[in-house]
């Protein structure tokens, strides 16, 4: 059984969860983090389809008429996956009391994330309304940007630093 949160005096405010909480401190954890992984594959994903479409010749209408529509389709779905990724994470924090550098600056760079799908509605808006001023090589380094954050997130949440 993994140690409850604040057994190492990091993490939260001293208070433990009363074992018959812990079950559930299981439960949003683990949704905290299936939703958060499912919410990345959208954000590696959608910057992938702006490369395509980026690249996709003026006259081919038909190839980027099919790469918008996945595109929207993406863009709806990956949308409450990170509503409820960011929302258990949230919720972990309220109910159990977590405090540390660690969460704030966690939570920074999930503001960051935010941004990032935020901003690739509105890029895909300029797509759909043949706006877009920028190059495949632009997008494929966007395209990192998630994966730089995950990793940082990541070592945060497990290593808890400071
Ligand atoms: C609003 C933003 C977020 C908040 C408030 C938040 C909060 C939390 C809290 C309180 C925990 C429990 C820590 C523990 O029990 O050790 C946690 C675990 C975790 N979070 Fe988040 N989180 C957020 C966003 C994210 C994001 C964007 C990612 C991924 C990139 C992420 C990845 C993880 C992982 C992997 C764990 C498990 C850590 C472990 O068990 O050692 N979280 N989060």
């Amino acid at each position: 059984m993994p140690p409850a949160p604040g057994r190492d005096g990091r993490g939260h405010s001293g208070h433990h969860p009363s074992k018959s909480w812990e079950p559930l401190l299981f439960i949003l954890k683990a949704l905290h983090i299936c939703f958060v992984m499912s919410w990345f594959a959208g954000l590696f994903y959608l910057p992938r389809i702006f490369v395509n479409l980026a690249m996709a010749p003026e006259q081919s209408s038909a190839e980027r008429e099919r790469l918008l529509v996945m595109a929207r389709k993406l863009y709806r779905f990956m949308t409450p996956l990170g509503i409820l990724a960011l929302g258990f994470g949230l919720w972990l924090w309220v109910a159990y009391g977590y405090t540390g550098g660690w969460l704030h600056a966690k939570t920074a760079l999930a503001g960051v994330l935010a941004l990032f799908h935020l901003f690739c509605g509105v890029l895909l808006g300029r797509f759909a309304r043949g706006e877009n001023t920028r190059g495949h090589v632009w997008y494929r380094y966007f395209n990192e940007v998630p994966t730089l954050v995950m990793f940082v997130v990541v070592y945060l949440a497990v290593a808890k630093p400071f």
